[in-house]
């Protein structure tokens, strides 16, 4: 399939310079959006079609679209990046792609070809450039790409009509404290994915059944919930929104893809990049009780969670029913931090790109 011509229809009114350069100094996660969006239709028989990068604007839904009420819906997170030259790269969009192509297949939705989404974020970074943060720090411009359904009717079946958006959003730290270790609430009973269900597919029901246990863990005094495997309640599997490594001195591990957490890609890039500084990335299950005896005993020295919005960001405080303990002695250990540094310097266009992993515009 050829990727649509995406036609431009500019906006009249973007914020002006002074507007914009004050929502960059401290443009927090998600609250700020772009002058424009790109959107691209399909429709049964026809295909994608109508590509267009269009200004930024509310949608115009009907009560019954199918949305709205069985939630066919997916989405993708990634990162556009300022570089020291000035111009903008991206870090992994064919990667988000092709999730984003099996989230669809797992949602019952058409596949966007890898080149069409690449196409879509391309050429929205490139009309909003002015959106990208100055370089050097840990902002960034996150782009959301996603996909509805747009048929009108309550019967449950695919929808024979979409849409695909991508909006865009000047992005700081995703935690408020920065780097500072976030506390976490082991979920032993709310689970967010079972075998055989959308754990995998990056869809807003799995992010909804989330939410209840999240805001439990925050009347705990915790930030995040670590959701624990549906069938024994035993095995560690993720975060809400990020994945986890542990850290055994030069070992380290991450629970291993059993189809109810999210394949993320900066998981699949420290898996490399790991390997890459000396150490031995591994894919294995992880109990709790593992967790929480190796802390004890000294083995499992350091703990962080990790995804596009969180980048990478250490565990400090872990509170369960049964107990409560520190990860080390509560502040970023040297591994979680040298790995931060290096997927940073990477994204940023200061550390070699060994992987070909950015993308430039
Ligand atoms: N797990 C979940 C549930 C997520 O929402 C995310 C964020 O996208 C991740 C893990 C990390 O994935 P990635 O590194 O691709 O952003
Ligand atoms: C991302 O990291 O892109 C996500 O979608 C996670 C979400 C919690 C913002």
């Amino acid at each position: 399939m050829t990727t649509p011509t995406i036609e431009l229809k500019p906006s009249s009114n973007p914020l002006s310079d002074a507007e914009r350069e004050a929502i960059l100094v401290k443009p927090g996660f998600g609250r700020y959006f772009t002058d424009h969006m790109v959107t691209i239709k399909w429709t049964e028989g026809r295909g994608w079609h109508d590509a267009q990068l269009v200004p930024y604007a509310p949608l115009s839904i009907d009560p019954a679209n199918m949305t709205l009420h069985y939630g066919q819906e997916i989405f993708e997170g990634l990162k556009a990046y300022r570089q020291p030259d000035g111009t903008v790269a991206t870090f992994r969009p064919e990667a988000n792609a092709e999730r984003f192509q099996r989230s669809a297949n797992r949602l019952a939705m058409p596949e966007l070809p890898v080149e069409t989404f690449v196409a879509a974020c391309d050429a929205l970074v490139r009309q909003d450039a002015a959106w990208v943060p100055a370089h050097g720090g840990e902002e960034s411009l996150y782009l959301r790409p996603f996909m509805i359904a747009t048929e009108v009717g309550l019967g449950v079946r695919p929808s024979n009509e979409y849409l695909f958006l991508v909006i865009a959003s000047p992005a700081g730290a995703y935690f408020p404290g920065g780097v500072k270790p976030v506390s976490i609430w082991l979920s032993e009973d709310r689970v967010r994915a079972v075998p055989g269900g959308m754990g995998d597919a990056k869809t807003g029901g799995n992010y909804a059944a989330s939410l209840l246990a999240q805001a439990e863990a925050a009347a705990k005094g915790c930030d995040q919930v670590a959701y624990l495997d549906a069938v024994e309640h035993k095995w560690v599997e993720e975060l809400g929104g990020m994945n986890l490594y542990f850290v055994y001195g030069n070992k380290i591990v991450t629970p291993a893809l059993t189809g109810s957490l999210l394949a993320g890609i900066t998981r699949d890039s420290l898996l490399r990049l790991a390997a890459d500084l000396g150490y031995e990335p591994e894919e294995s299950r992880v109990s709790i009780d593992q967790w929480r005896d190796d802390t004890a005993n000294g083995t499992l020295t350091e703990v962080f969670a990790c995804g596009t919005a969180a980048v990478i960001t250490p565990v400090g405080v872990v509170k369960s029913a049964g107990g409560e303990w520190t990860q080390g002695d509560g502040t970023p250990g040297p591994v979680t931090m040298r790995l931060r540094e290096r997927l940073l310097d990477i994204q940023r266009g200061t550390a070699e790109d060994a992987h070909g992993w950015m993308h430039p515009l």
